[in-house]
């Protein structure tokens, strides 16, 4: 619980937003005890951003500067500033393709939280399900956790498990990790919202109502 104010969310992503979508829609559906404060990408045309718009949601682009797969110094403290200023609770990746480092980590300690398309710690990076199917898994799935100085390391906060066909494409495989995620993401989130997530060192537990 927030002390009654309502529990606020900054979401971070690059891509689609279908994640960002499905979070929406169970805040709106009632489902999720929080509302979005504001949304970010370091991709200008990122669907993500759209999605906000067409929710009359913050929704802003910031250059992520020099560096592919990190925000640069100038970038961090720009998305640590407006997160900051828009007074979030929870920090929710929702396929952000850059790794949080130092000030940002320090800035939001223990209140970033990511999905990824694996059931970690198997297949961390990148084309998680790409690499479940060349390793010949019979099941993946996806993982939220909370977001530490590595790459797809911090605590496990929820896992859901999906079958791997023997006619999958990494297409299909895809679609059904997605549509898991879809389900699996808001339910932490709201868990997180509620205060029902108590963490001890690496287990997370969920506290019964
Ligand atoms: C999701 O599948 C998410 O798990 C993945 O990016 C996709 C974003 O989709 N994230 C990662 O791989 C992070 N390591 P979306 O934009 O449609 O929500």
């Amino acid at each position: 619980m927030n002390d009654g104010k309502p529990f606020r969310l900054g979401v971070l992503g690059s891509g689609k937003g279908s994640n960002f979508v499905a979070i929406a829609e169970a805040i709106a559906a009632g489902r999720v005890p929080a509302q979005i404060a504001i949304v970010l990408s370091d991709v200008a045309e990122a669907g993500i951003l759209e999605h906000a718009r067409q929710r009359s949601l913050p929704a802003q682009f910031i250059a992520p500067g020099q560096f592919r797969t990190k925000l640069d110094e100038e970038a961090e403290r720009a998305y640590v500033t407006a997160l900051q200023s828009a007074q979030v609770d929870l920090i929710v990746l929702a396929g952000f393709m850059r790794v949080l480092k130092g000030d940002f980590l320090r800035a939001f300690e223990g209140r970033i939280v990511n999905v990824h398309p694996s059931l970690l710690p198997s297949f961390p990076g990148l084309e998680a399900w790409k690499q479940a199917l060349d390793q010949g898994v019979k099941v993946t799935g996806c993982t939220v956790h909370f977001v530490d100085a590595g790459v797809d390391s911090g605590a496990i906060i929820g896992q859901q498990t999906v079958p791997v066909l023997d006619d999958d494409t990494a297409a299909t495989l895809h679609a059904r990790i997605h549509a898991a995620e879809h389900a699996l993401y808001p339910k932490c989130v709201a868990a997180i919202a509620r205060g029902e997530i108590l963490v001890r060192g690496r287990r997370v537990f969920q506290k019964p109502l």
